[in-house]
């Protein structure tokens, strides 16, 4: 019986500001998931990047104990076997196999694992992971290529700027006067590449936008400034590879005047709506914008997606997907599928099953080509 089980490498921790979120999805995962047919090799990633394994790396991540020890993937195709690093003396360390991994289940959010970086690992080593490809997850994780993306589908986006620290350290004038001429205050500033509402500001005058680009350069060399609106937050879970399904929609309705990190993570007084309170015509509007989303960026297994919906106007925005979503038992991602019929074992073991069958699927292309003389 043990021998047929498949063994998931669960990553987790990691180098973003959302290392700790990251610890309680994982935590959640490996509680829920199915025992009977899968067994967990659970790997921590520290917050300076360091890989570790062997032992039970989420003490060492939350407590500091030393109870798992460096490990690393090799990056070799065909090798997913997970080493143990020791050192042998000074200058040489060695490797020994901690375990061969059927799937890896990477549960990182933010840069450094929700943004194609980590999947380009898994890739080298060619082996099935959870969740989006490289361009989908780097498309996903970053605001400005996301819009453009979404754009050229002619999904509907805020109007924005892009921002390069580097032009605002050079020019602070210059880039205040073209932000204002295209956009009308309020407007939102972001770091480009981030989540759970790092370094976003609302600013409402000049001295506001200069004070949130300061902010956000603090993050990102990409800044994204967006037009503010007063907007309900309604979210889509969206499940599948190249069939992609969505959810029920869910709405948030945020504690604080927007939905940030500490309304998030802190306060507990941010409130989920599930099902969103919409009609029938915008439930199916944002359910088939959702999907659109996910297959434009080329996104696979799973994916949240969010729309602000203009409480003047009624219109409805594309605001941004998250190819690794919040993913403990009470998040967003889960609780969606949980109220469309698909409680959160099953969610899990459907993600694993639908990473090997797009490692297949993807074994299927060649990677020779012999010209024809
Ligand atoms: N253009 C906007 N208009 C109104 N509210 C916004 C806008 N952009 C962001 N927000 C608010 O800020 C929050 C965080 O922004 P978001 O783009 O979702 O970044 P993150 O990736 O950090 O979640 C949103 O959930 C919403 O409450
Ligand atoms: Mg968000």
């Amino acid at each position: 019986m043990a021998k047929n089980r498949i063994r998931v490498g669960v990553i987790f921790g990691g180098r973003s500001g959302e290392h700790e979120i990251s610890l309680r999805s994982a935590r959640s995962i490996m509680d829920a998931i199915d025992k009977d047919k899968y067994d967990v090799l659970p790997i921590g990633i520290t917050k300076e990047g360091q890989w570790i394994a062997g032992g039970d790396p989420m003490r060492t991540l939350t407590s500091g104990e030393p109870s798992a020890g460096p490990a690393a993937l090799l990056g070799e195709p065909g090798d997913s076997t997970l080493k143990a690093i020791e050192p042998v003396n000074e200058t040489s360390r060695s490797l020994t196999d901690i375990a061969t991994i059927d799937v890896f289940f990477p549960v990182l959010h933010g840069p450094f694992g929700e943004d194609g970086t980590v999947q380009g690992l898994l890739e080298l080593a060619d082996v099935p992971y959870v969740g989006s490809g490289v361009a989908g997850s780097a498309v996903g994780m970053d605001k400005v290529l996301f819009k453009a993306v979404m754009q050229a589908h002619h999904i509907p986006v805020l109007p924005y700027q892009l921002v390069l620290r580097s032009e605002w350290e050079e020019n602070r004038e210059a880039v205040l006067e073209r932000v204002m001429a295209a956009l009308d205050f309020p407007v939102f500033v972001k770091p480009a590449n981030l989540g759970s509402s790092v370094g976003v500001t609302k600013a409402r005058d000049r001295e506001q936008l200069a004070d949130a680009l300061d902010e956000a350069a603090r993050y990102d060399r990409r800044l994204l400034v967006e037009r503010g609106i007063s907007a309900r937050e309604i979210e889509v879970s969206v499940l599948g590879n190249e069939h992609p399904v969505a959810s029920v929609p869910g709405e948030v309705i945020p504690g604080d005047e927007f939905y940030s990190y500490k309304d998030k993570y802190l306060d507990d007084k941010a409130k989920l709506l599930i099902p969103a309170p919409l009609d029938e015509r915008l439930t199916e509007q944002v359910r088939e914008l959702a999907v659109a989303s996910f297959k434009a960026i080329d996104a696979a297994g799973l994916a949240r997606c969010d729309f602000l919906l203009d409480r003047e106007t009624g219109e409805l925005w594309m605001n941004e997907i998250n190819t690794i979503p919040g993913f403990t038992s009470i998040s967003m991602y889960p609780k969606l599928w949980e109220a469309s019929g698909i409680p959160y074992p099953e969610l899990i073991d459907r993600l694993i099953q639908l990473a090997l069958e797009r490692h297949a699927d993807k074994k299927r292309s060649k990677t020779t080509y012999e010209p024809e003389s």
